[in-house]
């Protein structure tokens, strides 16, 4: 019984010392120490063992139980040591390496706009349509109830293509309007639609730059009357500026819609006192807008007896001013890297 018990610890002994794991380590623990390992087993035998024999067994195999189970600690506070430094080892940052660079670039201030806007036509549920840049005098022009020599036309300086073979003149488009016609030739009523998208007026100053961008929006159903326009754009500008700003619906002329209106924004950039930015009105026009006119309706096969519509023209630009506060509108075209630096949103 004695020598099995020495036999037993020299045994363990050895094994602790070669666990090369916490796993290892344990097995050779449960071999032992466990319900029924080996030294449970002596253990529980001693009972059998006549009283001298069993006091002086006991006391050899409490101490047996002792010296392995510190043994067991210590080891596994070896393993444990040098497991975390592999791991550290393992998982190194090399600090000197140079760091990356994070990107410079930023959504120019017209993209983000124009995402916004979309965002809150969205929400309201319009969808999105988009028509050429190049467009017919048709679709810019007479569909729009402009016949040729019409004195409204010179609101818009546009820019002519040489005339083709057939000597039509093409153009690029003054104003997004013309995608109303495209959709409406395609979809009947109802329609809720936005257009967004770039522009071209021979027009240079601190609020006019020869391209731009425009949203155009319009719906056409049964009963829809100025209140659901005027309603939409109070809501639409509201939502964009995120505070009431002095707004205002001037009455105005397209011939494309009757009645017609302008909405100003009071200028921000002087409160309304006058400036140069303003042309000293206190206000700056973001917006054409009205009910569209009943002989476009017939140009495009439109029951105008049964339907109405609304249609608007927003310069977004403009509305990118207002929001975000820059003082001339041919910034956004210099590529001024320091512009796009301050009024780039981060992505
Ligand atoms: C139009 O272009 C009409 N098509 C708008 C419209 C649509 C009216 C549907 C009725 C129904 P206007 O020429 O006013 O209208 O231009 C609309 C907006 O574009 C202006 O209010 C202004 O915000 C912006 N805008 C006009 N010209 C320039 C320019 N050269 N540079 C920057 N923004 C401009
Ligand atoms: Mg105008």
């Amino acid at each position: 019984m004695l020598e099995q018990l020495l036999e037993l610890q020299e045994r363990t002994l050895v094994a602790v010392a070669e666990a090369r794991s916490g796993e290892q380590l344990e097995r050779v623990r449960v071999a032992c120490l466990g319900r029924k390992g080996e030294l449970t087993q002596i253990l529980r035998g001693l009972g059998a063992l006549a009283p001298e024999e069993r006091k002086r067994a006991g006391e050899l195999s409490n101490q047996a139980r002792e010296r392995l189970q510190s043994a067991m600690e210590e080891r596994l506070l070896v393993l444990n040591r040098a497991a975390l430094a592999e791991q550290i080892a393992r998982e190194q940052l090399d600090v000197t390496l140079p760091g990356r660079a994070r990107p410079r670039g930023g959504v120019h201030p017209v993209a983000r706009a124009l995402d916004e806007i979309g965002a809150i036509f969205q929400g309201m549920g319009f969808t999105t349509a988009s028509g050429p840049e190049v467009e017919s005098d048709w679709y810019n022009f007479e569909a729009l109830n402009l016949p040729p020599n019409h004195p409204a036309r010179e609101m818009q300086d546009t820019f002519y293509l040489p005339a083709t073979a057939t000597g039509e003149r093409l153009l690029l488009r003054t104003h997004t309007s013309p995608v109303q016609i495209h959709v409406m030739e395609q979809q009947p009523p109802p329609l809720r639609v936005i257009a967004p998208g770039r522009v071209f007026r021979c027009d240079s100053d601190l609020t006019h730059t020869p391209m731009f961008h425009q949203v155009e929006g319009f719906m056409v159903d049964e009963r829809v009357h100025f209140g659901h326009l005027k309603g939409v754009l109070a809501a639409f500008l509201r939502h964009f500026f995120a505070r009431e700003l002095p707004v205002r619906f001037r009455p105005s002329f397209f011939p494309f819609t009757e009645p017609s209106a302008e909405v100003d924004m009071g200028c921000l950039f002087c409160q309304g006192e006058g400036c140069r930015v303003c042309k000293g009105s206190g206000w700056l026009e973001v917006l054409g807008c009205g009910m569209i006119h009943p002989a476009v309706l017939a140009h495009v096969g439109i029951d105008r007896e049964r339907y109405a519509g609304f249609a608007f023209g927003m310069g977004v630009e403009r509305l990118a001013m207002l929001k975000y506060g820059i003082g001339d509108l041919r910034n956004f075209f210099d590529n001024d890297v320091r512009f796009l630096r301050r009024y780039g949103a981060s992505r």
